[in-house]
């Protein structure tokens, strides 16, 4: 069964403008990781996670969960964690290109916002969907799915005003302990969500240019953009 799809036709002006916009206020998206502890409005969290549930996915099986957590005990326990794993990460597990990719970055093992931000998101790909009667349905493009989720979801907190950092503690098992997910959810990423700090302070880095990252192919590619 279709349905009429609603689309807000704009003009030409109306869609230079939207896009120029939207692009202007994503541009100074910024990972953070210095966070203040200021709680933040529970509203503003669910509506980001109802849009990064409007993501496309593969046979729209949708195969992400979203747990959140605000609980000072949780995140202490997360941290411990994370500290852990990172602690390895960085001394061992690491190779030297990976560290020296990370060294513009200033991160170590110390996770002290996983702490203070008022909120951590643990996201998590279903690599099956199971049935109310027990039939197990296999997802398709889980994780392409869930990358396009988590880039909504980021979006829309930007949006609204908060900050975020993507974080991948490796290996990141613990997270389904922590959130009380099944193993049969694979942890993809916990994302830590709140203001920065008072004067926070980002690495200086570079986007690439659009010519390094935009290619056009075919005829009419003189002038296209
Ligand atoms: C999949 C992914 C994993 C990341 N993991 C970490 C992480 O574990 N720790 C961290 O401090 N930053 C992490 N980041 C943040 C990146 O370092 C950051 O996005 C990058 O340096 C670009 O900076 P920007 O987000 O401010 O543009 C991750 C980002 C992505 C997309």
């Amino acid at each position: 069964m279709n349905k009429k799809l609603e689309f807000q036709k704009l003009t030409d002006a109306e869609m230079r403008t939207a896009a120029k916009n939207f692009y202007t206020k994503m541009k100074t998206r910024r990972t953070v990781r210095d966070f203040s502890d200021r709680p933040v409005p529970p509203e503003v969290i669910r509506n980001a996670l109802l849009c990064a549930g409007t993501a496309p996915s593969g046979a729209n099986m949708q195969p992400w969960h979203f747990a959140v957590t605000t609980d000072s005990k949780i995140k202490t326990k997360i941290k411990a964690a994370a500290e852990e794993e990172e602690k390895i990460f960085y001394e061992k597990r690491a190779s030297d290109e990976w560290l020296a990719a990370l060294n513009p970055l200033g991160t170590n093992q110390h996770k002290p916002f996983l702490e203070t931000a008022p909120v951590l998101i643990g996201v998590f790909l279903k690599k099956f969907t199971f049935t109310q009667n027990g039939e197990r349905l296999k997802n398709y493009y889980p994780y392409e799915s869930v990358g396009i989720a988590c880039g909504l979801l980021i979006s829309a907190l930007h949006l609204s005003g908060l900050a975020t950092l993507t974080h991948t503690p490796s290996p990141m098992a613990f997270l389904n302990k922590a959130f009380a997910r099944p193993k049969t959810e694979r942890p993809y990423l916990l994302l830590v969500v709140g203001y920065p700090k008072n004067n926070c302070e980002v690495p200086t880095i570079d986007k690439r240019s659009f010519n390094e990252i935009v290619s056009v192919v075919g005829e009419q590619t003189e002038n296209f953009f």
